[in-house]
């Protein structure tokens, strides 16, 4: 070809490059289950993730994953919208450390992560699920990180257990005067070591290293109070506690919420004084089917309810654990339950069901749906 001709080719391409053509396209509906395109055109990597919404923005904290490791290489990812469908990549929130010594360190594990903002110290607060390099979900950690600015980066606080020396505000004086060990329930799944559970075995066996912490959600209640929530003991039991005023420690005030009751996944919302808890049963990344858990107040009494998913792929959630529950600004009674459909052979692969939650009697619904936008709410 002669290079008057290559002439034209090479500005025409510059000129599509120059003014975005090949940008992202303007997103205006959400597609559970498709890939998610960030504004530079590539799946957005933010699992398990939380919804901040803060001055006009929405920020979406997740777990990076790569393509064959769920385990944390980045850290925390941020993006950014205004408008819940076109997404901005903010980059790495808070990062994994290259000091072997960190609690943070390359390679260890980082989920869940759900950031808040606290009015009175004008921070960003992230808590997540923490787990030490190469020593699998053993240490059950809660991590703790903080920011002046939405999109980090995060200062690395602490990671640890929760509440050490703190009895549950819902365990009996007997229970916690027990003496029996684990051993002394004999094996897993029978009646007798059942009752153990119900009776706080795995309180009083964590009582002075602090409880274990996994799958994990953060909610602020509207006097300002936050609350974390968590599978705690072995993820046999959901426990709440409260968290200090300038929301990076616990306050030694929890509960337990379903001891025995294997929920995983929390994700909460408060509608009409009411408190909603939508969790997962526990089997791993495969999907099962969604429980319902209500309360009056916080740290009250909670109800089961059953699965809050109605219709076709119901029972395995549509294929997805929940990870968290928003509010949609500006709208009444609307909220949206993000999930993960998460594929562990491919991590970076997974992708985000999020559907609107419905109501019927009071109680939420959630309905699969291919496509969707937020008129659904009006
Ligand atoms: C799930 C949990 C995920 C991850 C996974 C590891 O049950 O919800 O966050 O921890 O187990 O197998």
């Amino acid at each position: 070809m002669e290079s008057k001709m290559l002439k034209p080719i090479f500005i025409a391409i510059f000129l599509l490059f120059a003014t975005g053509s090949f940008a992202q396209q303007k997103q205006n509906t959400v597609s559970p289950g498709e890939l998610w395109k960030d504004d530079q055109g590539n799946h957005i990597n933010a699992h398990g993730g939380g919804m901040l919404y803060h001055k006009g923005t929405y920020y979406w904290f997740g777990e990076h994953k790569g393509e064959k490791s769920n385990n944390a290489y980045v850290g925390v990812t941020c993006y950014s919208s205004k408008d819940l469908y076109n997404w901005k990549n903010e980059s790495v929130a808070l990062a994994v450390e290259d000091n072997p010594e960190s609690l943070i360190y390359k390679g260890c594990i980082i989920e869940r992560p759900k950031v808040i903002y606290n009015d009175q110290t004008k921070k960003f607060v992230m808590y997540f699920h923490s787990e030490l390099f190469r020593r699998g979900y053993e240490a059950a950690y809660t991590g703790v990180a903080v920011s002046d600015k939405a999109t980090g980066p995060y200062q690395f606080l602490s990671a640890a257990r929760v509440n050490p020396g703190y009895w549950p505000l819902n365990m009996s004086q007997d229970h916690r005067r027990l003496k029996l060990k684990a051993e002394d329930y004999g094996k897993w799944w029978t009646p007798k070591w059942r009752e153990g559970v119900e009776q706080g075995l795995f309180v009083r066996e964590n009582f002075y290293s602090g409880q274990m912490s996994r799958d994990m959600t953060l909610f602020v209640d509207d006097n300002g109070k936050a609350y974390q929530i968590y599978s705690s003991e072995e993820n046999l039991t959901l426990q709440i506690a409260e968290l200090s005023n300038d929301y990076t420690r616990h306050t030694g005030k929890y509960i337990r919420v379903e001891p025995g009751g294997h929920n995983e996944a929390p994700a909460i919302f408060k509608r009409n004084g009411k408190y909603f808890m939508i969790t997962s049963g526990c089997t791993g990344w495969d999907p099962n089917a969604a429980r319902l858990l209500v309360a009056d107040d916080i740290l009250g009494e909670w109800k089961l309810y059953p699965n809050p998913c109605v219709g076709a792929g119901a029972e395995l959630t549509f294929k997805s654990q929940g990870t968290y529950i928003f509010p949609v600004q500006g709208k009444k009674d609307a909220f949206i339950f993000m999930a993960d459909r998460w594929r562990p052979s491919n991590p970076i692969d997974g992708r985000y069901i999020w559907l609107p939650i419905q109501f019927e009697n009071d109680f939420p619904v959630i309905k699969w749906m291919d496509r969707w936008d937020l008129s659904v709410f009006n």
